[in-house]
């Protein structure tokens, strides 16, 4: 399975260094199998070259370098050898303003350089409780113009109400809308939106969740760890 930690704008470089050789002496002493994928602040990028967990962009311009300001390229990404990107969160989508269009040229350009690209989905409260073809609807939207046979592809499903709320869609539902979402495309499918220790071993456990991505309760090391050992007793 995948577990992957989305540690937005949290951290610094210091402690996310620590979090990463936190996390990497777990991996390592506990024999751990699973893919483990981090995402830290763009200041706290460095060059953790590990062999036991994969370290992304939480984004980048699709661009080498150039006049953007705000934003990093591939020349910021390789110095460090990252080759791992999340594309399409909703906190992009909804907070900065990123377009469908936007966020597919920034997909296509990624893919083409064959970055692993954790792709994301999933919709806000009001079209949730607009019933379920309008919802599917929004969702299939968010698929425009991104090749879903793409090999290196991860999509996460995050519904945008379940972000950082505490709230989560039932276990049934989880399952339900992966199993509608597994039609799309085979990629692995992660779930993300509230997951912590409390309800990770549940949700791994569903069919058609390859894994999760995780939040503010991925924000304290221990916490992550003990997600990542679930994953490992379920060997998916
Ligand atoms: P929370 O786990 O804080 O709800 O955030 C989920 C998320 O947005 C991961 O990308």
């Amino acid at each position: 399975m995948i577990i992957a930690a989305n540690l937005k704008t949290n951290l610094t470089r210091k402690s996310t260094t620590e979090y990463i050789n936190s996390l990497e002496a777990y991996i390592k002493s506990s024999g751990v199998s699973q893919d483990v994928l981090v995402f830290p602040a763009m200041s706290a990028l460095d060059s953790f070259n590990s062999s036991y967990l994969s370290v992304g962009a939480q984004n980048a311009y699709p661009t080498k370098n150039g006049a953007f300001t705000g934003e990093i390229g591939t020349e910021q990404l390789d110095e460090f050898n990252i080759t791992t990107i999340l594309i399409g969160h909703s906190e992009r989508r909804h907070i900065l303003g990123e377009t469908q269009e936007s966020i597919a040229t920034k997909f296509e350009y990624y893919k083409k350089l064959g970055y692993t690209i954790v792709y994301c989905v999933g919709e806000p409260l009001q079209k949730r409780e607009a019933g379920k073809e309008e919802m599917m609807e929004y969702i299939s939207a968010q698929y425009e113009g991104i090749d879903t046979s793409y090999e290196n592809l991860i999509i996460a499903y995050e519904p945008v109400w379940a972000i950082g709320t505490g709230l989560t869609p039932t276990l049934e539902d989880i399952e339900e809308i992966h199993t509608d979402l597994k039609k799309k495309s085979y990629a692995p499918l992660l779930y993300g939106g509230s997951v912590k220790v409390d309800n990770a071993k549940e949700v791994l456990a569903l069919k058609n969740v390859d894994g999760v991505l995780v939040g503010s309760a991925a924000l304290k090391v221990d916490d992550f760890c003990h997600m990542i050992s679930f994953a490992e007793e379920l060997q998916k």
